[in-house]
């Protein structure tokens, strides 16, 4: 009779145990059983890069990634992008659930209205060079905000939760925007309530003299479709981190800013910025081949290809691509799309990419989209991170009530030196 355990058999002693399988996973601590003798510490689980290792339950946001299939707390996201909001996303990622009328007037009231950033904060902005990369900022004032927070430390409480979480997701274009103005010497823009979400964030971008901006509304729709498709991808690196920084019980601030950084680097969020470095190097279609048997010689990685859990169609990309041609229309094509497009052509019918299952991920299209809208490369990650706030943030809470979770604390293999003394300076050889 099918039973839901799993029988392994330690060959080195013999011995036979039975452990339970649940939702498709053994508990890695049932491992520790196995034991060569009584003194043995017990078997471990080695996964580096956590590749077949779920390190949590969550109820956030579903993937199929052999089917390329993305939902968040159960709705395609298809149907977001198409129907949604950012704030309506946002507030269902963190809730659980799409709000009615009040609640979701509430939530949009509460984020409106803590979008400015302390002035001190504005001058701690000025103080950085006058190049420094704005994800660098962003990394740095989040979690220079925790300072200006002290209830934050109070995770243990919903309220405060909730406070901090209205504030993360209101400040975070603020402190992206003032990142953005002040790499070009412009002055800051105050925050605009009157606007939309992504609105706002343009005109804290944009506006120069005018006594009102006024967001082109095909970009801020387009703009808010990308903020919902970057909101939540489950377990991704700077979710992690997330996760596992948070789970020290620091205050949220300090937390999202380990999730900034982790967003930061070229294999996370900053890949949509070397995609379109990347295509631009490429500079035509007749390029394409060389550029690609350099690929495929392991000299360079085709940006903006590839993906750890999807092995089809990222389904983000299919609805950015169709976006991008929405923006071409409203603010001028990006010439980089040709290219894009026959990369993506070529690469698809290439062995290569079929046999290792690479395809197309959400910042292939995303930078080409960022550049027409007039956003510079370097704000790319930051954008990313915008979108991802609440996702991060559903996920910290998530963590946080989950009565299973501890704070974070991987195991090693340790592979290095015995015991050995002390050698003097003067004695070494
Ligand atoms: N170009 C060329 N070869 C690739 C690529 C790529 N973009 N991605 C994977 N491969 C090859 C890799 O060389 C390996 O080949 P082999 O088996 O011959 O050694 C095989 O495919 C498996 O790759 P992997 O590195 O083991 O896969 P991974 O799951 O560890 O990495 C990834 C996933 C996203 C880091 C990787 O695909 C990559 O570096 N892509 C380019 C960067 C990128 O676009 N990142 C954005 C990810 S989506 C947004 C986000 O989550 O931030």
């Amino acid at each position: 009779m099918a039973k839901d355990t799993l029988t392994l058999t330690d060959n080195r002693t013999g011995k036979t145990y039975e452990v339970p399988i649940k939702d498709g996973t053994i508990r890695a601590m049932d491992l520790r059983q196995i034991k060569l003798h009584d003194n043995d510490f017990g078997l471990m689980a080695y996964d580096p890069a956590f590749t077949n290792t779920a390190s949590t339950t969550s109820r956030i946001t579903f993937i199929d990634g052999d089917k390329g299939i993305l939902r968040y707390r159960g709705y395609p996201i298809e149907q977001l992008a198409e129907e949604s909001h950012y704030l309506e996303t946002a507030y269902l990622l963190i809730h659980g659930e799409l709000p009615t009328r009040p609640p979701l007037h509430e939530f949009t009231h509460n984020i409106t209205m803590h979008t400015l950033v302390h002035e001190n904060i504005r001058e701690f902005i000025d103080s950085f060079r006058y190049d420094a990369h704005p994800m660098g900022i962003l990394v740095s004032t989040v979690a220079a905000l925790a300072t200006f927070y002290p209830d934050a430390t109070n995770v243990g409480d919903p309220d405060s939760r909730r406070l901090q979480m209205h504030r993360l997701i209101a400040k975070i274009p603020t402190l992206a925007a003032y990142a953005y103005r002040h790499r070009r010497g412009l002055p800051y823009v105050y925050p605009d309530n009157d606007l939309a979400y992504s609105g706002n964030f343009l005109s804290m971008m944009f506006k120069m003299t005018e006594v009102k901006y006024r967001p082109n509304p095909v970009v801020q729709k387009a703009l808010d479709v990308l903020f919902i498709l970057h909101a939540d991808h489950e377990q991704n690196c700077s979710a992690n981190a997330m996760r596992s920084v948070g789970s020290s019980r620091v205050d949220p601030y300090s937390a999202t800013a380990a999730a900034c950084a982790a967003l930061f680097g070229p294999l996370h969020g900053g890949a949509n910025e070397q995609c379109v470095r990347m295509l631009q190097e490429i500079g035509s279609v007749a390029a394409i081949p060389s550029y690609l048997q350099r690929v495929k010689a392991g000299a360079v990685r085709l940006m903006g290809f590839g993906h750890r859990i999807y092995k089809n169609y990222d389904p983000r990309a299919k609805v950015i691509k169709k976006l991008a041609y929405e923006v071409f229309d409203a603010v001028g094509k990006n010439p980089l799309i040709d290219v894009a497009v026959e990369l993506e052509k070529i690469a698809l019918e290439d062995s290569y990419f079929v046999e290792r299952k690479l395809y197309p991920n959400v910042d292939f299209y995303s930078g080409i989209i960022y550049q027409a809208m007039g956003l510079p490369m370097d704000m790319f990650p930051v954008l990313f991170a915008i979108g991802r706030m609440s996702g991060w943030l559903a996920q910290w809470e998530e963590m946080l009530v989950d009565s299973e979770q501890r704070i974070a604390r991987p195991r090693q293999v340790y592979l290095g030196s015995g015991e050995r003394s002390y050698v003097h300076l003067s004695e070494r050889g």
